[in-house]
């Protein structure tokens, strides 16, 4: 059946925006380390890049902080936004995160430029819960997920722009994230040029902890 030949095939090597150490651990994290590409519109992605410009152009791009996760980025945590963009982060709410959780109330806007990249790191457990979506706009980009005990189990997701992007419980708290930077950017065997790329960060709150009681998170989470 071509059907189950299929399926097969995509269990053992995964979708063509994951790749992975092995078979293993692409199943073992196929809905904990999700990419749905083409999630937004040409048009939505228009209109989340124009609403974002303005705040975004009064801040200067970061450099060189020696123990920074983020080198060349400028970001906003942003809670008012249009009804148009509020649509679009209800589609993201509804197809990343569960009813029971709760968001943070802000999202995290996050503009990386051309030579700007993410170190690995795990987002605080402190400040966030289970789930993180984000939205890549602009640029395309490659996320690569390293086991924290484990190093040899990696996954690298393929972040094209208007995909979406869903990390959550193992693929979260036991494997470490990064952005790639332009000279390291490939997805296997294929080149990836990094331009300006702007993320749109969804996270769940930490279980039992209400929204007031959190203070200000720190940039990275
Ligand atoms: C972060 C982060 C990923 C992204 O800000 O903690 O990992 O998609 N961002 O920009
Ligand atoms: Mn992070």
């Amino acid at each position: 059946m071509a059907g189950s030949g299929q399926l097969a095939r995509r269990t053992l090597s995964g979708p063509s925006w994951v790749r992975g150490s092995g078979p293993a651990v692409l199943n073992r994290l196929r809905d904990a380390a999700v990419v749905q590409p083409g999630f937004l519109t040409t048009a939505e992605e228009e209109t989340l890049s124009r609403e974002l410009e303005p705040d975004l152009r009064r801040r200067r791009y970061e450099y060189d902080h020696w123990d920074a996760a983020i080198h060349g980025f400028r970001e906003t945590e942003k809670s008012r936004w249009s009804e148009a963009s509020q649509a679009i982060l209800q589609r993201v709410k509804a197809a990343a995160f569960g009813p029971s959780q709760t968001l943070l109330s802000s999202v995290h806007v996050l503009d990386l430029e051309p030579r700007g990249y993410i170190k690995p790191h795990v987002d605080s457990i402190k400040f966030c819960g289970a789930t993180i979506a984000g939205l890549s706009l602009l640029s395309p980009s490659v996320m690569r997920l390293v086991h924290t005990q484990e190093p040899g189990e990696w996954l690298e997701l393929l972040l094209e722009p208007r995909s979406l992007y869903i990390l959550r419980d193992s693929a979260r708290y036991d494997f470490s994230h990064e952005i790639l930077r332009d000279e390291e950017s490939f997805f296997g065997e294929r080149r990836v040029p990094r331009g300006r790329r702007i993320s749109v960060i969804c996270r769940s709150l930490p279980e039992g902890v209400s929204p007031g009681e959190l203070g200000q998170p720190p940039p990275a989470c």
